[in-house]
C-alpha cells in the first residue's frame, strides 16, 4: 500500500489556468474484467451533501449498475458501500465518521463487504490522511472528478486487495456520455456547470469541485429533449454559481440567459436553476424568466449576511444595499407571486452584535419565503479558517436560534398569504406526515400535501391552499 496512491492536494486544487476547457466524450468504460462484478451483488449509497452530491450518486448508482449490480437501502445486508461525502461543514464529516464506526463492526463479521468514500471529503488531503492511517481497512476512497473510473478503481482494488485512493486534485475538462440512475421518474437534475471560482472565503467548494467548467449548451439541451421524450415534468439546473454560466467560453458568448430561454423552449413543464450568486445575476436572465411561463418563479439567492463589513470579509463582492436592490428588482418585476430562498450564516469571524442585527433586519426587509441557516463552520484551507474567531459557541446558537425564530415568522406570513389561492403542484409521491395524502412542490418551491386519489402522481394539478404552516401547506385538488 502507498506507492500508487493518487491523493488529494490543495495547493493544485486551488489552481486556475486558463487552459481551454475540452469536452470529452468516450471516457467511460468498462473493463471486461469487473464486467459482471455485481452479479448477484448488492450496494448501497448513503448521499450527505447538496444537490450536485445526489445528482452524483445517480451517476454512481448507475454506473454500478452497468456492472451488474443491484441496489439495496439495508447497508447490512449490502455487499458494497459507497458513501458520497459532504465537506461543507464540521457536522457533515462528523456524520461520515460516525456511519464508518459502524461499517467497521460490519466488515469484521463480513470480510467480503467492499466499502469506498466517494465525494467532496474524497478531495480534503486530510480526510484521506486520515483514512489511510486509522482507516486502512476500507477498500478504496475515488473524488468528485473521476466518478466516471470507479470501474477501473474497483479493478485495481480487487487485484491488489488493498486500499485504493485514487483522487485527482483539479480537473479542467467536463466529461460526457457518463450514465445516470434518476430517482424520480417525474423531475430530474441536470447539470450545466462544473466547479466554482468564486473562492467565497469561508468555502471549501472550489478546492473540492474543482475551476468553473461549463457544459455545452448543445449537450444540456439535448438531455432535457431526452428526459421530456422519457416522460419528465420538471429539470434543476445545477451548478454552484449559475449565473456565472457560460462565463468560462472561449469560443462564443452564450450566458445564462440564452441557455434559459433554450431550455424553455424545448416545452419541459418545468425549468428551476440552482444556486443563483447575487453577483452575476443580470436584468436579461430576468427578463427571460419572466417571459417564459415553464421557467418557475423561485429563486434562490444566498445572501450569507446583512453586515457589508462581514459581507468583504467573506469575500462575497456585493454590498447589502446592492442585494437588496437586486432583491426589489426580480420582486418588482416576477411580481409578488415570486419566491426568493436564501442561505445565511452567523457567527462568521469578527461577527459584531451590530453585523449580526444587520443580518436581521435585512431579513426584516426582504421577508424571504424561507431561508437555509448555518453556524459558521472553519474549514481547513481556507482562508477565514485563518481570521481570529472570538464568538463563543453559545452565542453562536443563541444568534441562529433569533434568525431562524424571524425566518420562521416570515415563511409561515409567505404561506398564509396564499390560503384560498389555486396554484399548479407537481404531486410527486405519498405523503411522509399523512399516508392518506400526496406530497409535491408548487412552482415556487413550496411543499403541499394535498387529499388526492394516487392516480395524480406524477401530474402538476391545480390544488386550492386550505391550511398554511410554516414549511408546508395543505390544500385541495381544485378542477
Ligand atoms: N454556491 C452556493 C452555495 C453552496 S454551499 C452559493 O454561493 O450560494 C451552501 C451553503 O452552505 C452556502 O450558501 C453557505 O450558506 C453554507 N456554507 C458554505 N460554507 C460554509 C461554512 N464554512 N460554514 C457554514 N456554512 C457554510
Ligand atoms: Fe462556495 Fe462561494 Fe462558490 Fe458558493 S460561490 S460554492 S459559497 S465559493
Ligand atoms: Fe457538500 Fe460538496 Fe455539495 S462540499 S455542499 S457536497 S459541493
Amino acid at each position: 500500500m502507498g506507492d500508487n496512491m493518487l491523493k488529494p492536494n490543495f495547493k493544485e486544487a486551488k489552481k486556475r489556468t486558463k487552459e481551454d476547457i475540452k469536452v470529452l466524450r468516450n471516457e467511460y468504460k468498462i473493463p471486461n474484467d469487473v464486467k459482471n462484478l455485481g452479479f448477484n451483488k448488492k450496494y448501497f449509497i448513503k448521499t450527505y451533501g447538496c444537490q450536485m452530491n445526489e445528482h452524483d450518486s445517480e451517476m454512481i448508482s448507475a454506473i454500478l449498475e452497468d456492472m451488474k449490480y443491484t441496489r439495496t437501502d439495508d447497508y447490512e445486508n449490502s455487499d458494497l458501500i459507497i458513501l458520497n461525502t459532504c465537506a461543507i461543514r464540521e457536522n457533515a464529516h462528523n456524520k461520515t465518521f460516525g456511519m464508518l464506526g459502524r461499517i467497521k463492526h460490519l466488515k469484521q463479521k463480513k470480510p467480503g463487504l467492499m466499502v469506498g468514500l466517494a465525494g467532496c471529503m474524497s478531495q480534503e488531503e486530510s480526510v484521506v490522511e486520515q483514512i489511510i492511517s486509522k482507516y486502512g481497512w476500507m477498500d478504496f476512497v475515488f473524488g468528485t472528478h473521476n466518478i466516471h473510473k470507479l470501474p477501473e478503481i474497483l479493478k485495481e482494488h480487487i487485484t491488489s486487495k488493498e486500499l485504493e485512493v485514487n483522487v485527482w486534485s483539479n480537473e479542467g475538462n467536463v466529461i460526457e456520455g457518463i450514465p445516470f440512475k434518476r430517482d424520480s421518474k417525474y423531475k430530474a437534475w441536470v447539470n450545466i456547470m462544473y466547479g466554482c471560482d468564486k473562492f467565497c472565503t469561508y468555502c471549501i467548494v472550489p478546492f473540492t469541485r474543482g475551476k468553473q467548467r461549463s457544459r455545452m449548451p448543445e449537450d444540456i439541451i439535448n438531455e432535457v429533449r431526452e428526459l421530456i421524450k422519457k416522460g419528465y415534468m420538471e429539470v434543476t439546473l445545477l451548478g454552484q454559481n449559475v449565473n456565472a454560466y457560460g462565463k468560462d467560453f472561449t469560443n462564443r458568448t452564450y450566458r445564462m440567459e440564452n441557455l434559459l430561454e433554450d431550455v424553455a423552449k424545448t416545452g419541459i413543464k418545468r425549468i428551476r436553476f440552482i444556486t443563483s450568486h447575487p453577483w452575476d445575476f443580470t436584468d436579461k436572465m430576468i427578463d427571460v424568466i419572466k417571459r417564459y411561463d415553464n421557467i418557475c418563479n423561485y429563486i434562490h439567492l444566498p445572501v450569507q449576511s446583512g453586515s457589508s463589513t462581514i459581507l468583504k470579509l467573506m469575500g462575497r463582492r456585493y454590498t447589502k444595499e446592492s442585494y437588496i436592490e437586486l432583491y426589489n428588482k426580480i420582486r418588482d418585476k416576477l411580481g409578488e407571486n415570486c419566491s426568493i430562498t436564501t442561505d445565511i450564516i452567523v457567527g462568521f469571524p469578527g461577527e459584531t452584535k451590530t453585523d449580526f442585527e444587520d443580518t436581521l433586519k435585512l431579513v426584516k426587509k426582504c421577508k424571504f419565503d424561507s431561508a437555509f441557516t448555518f453556524i459558521y463552520s472553519p474549514r481547513e484551507g481556507t482562508p477565514a479558517a485563518k481570521m481570529k474567531d472570538n464568538i463563543t459557541k453559545q452565542e453562536k446558537e443563541q444568534r441562529l436560534y433569533k434568525l431562524n425564530e424571524v425566518i420562521n415568522k416570515y415563511s409561515k406570513e409567505s404561506n398564509d398569504k396564499l390560503v384560498g389561492k389555486v396554484i399548479p403542484v407537481l404531486l410527486e409521491n405519498v405523503s411522509e406526515k399523512d399516508s392518506t395524502m400526496l406530497a409535491g412542490y408548487s412552482d415556487t418551491m413550496k411543499l403541499v400535501n394535498v387529499k388526492a386519489d394516487k392516480k395524480y402522481i406524477g401530474q402538476i394539478v391545480n390544488v386550492k391552499i386550505t391550511d398554511a404552516k410554516t414549511w408546508s401547506l395543505d390544500g385541495e385538488i381544485n378542477e
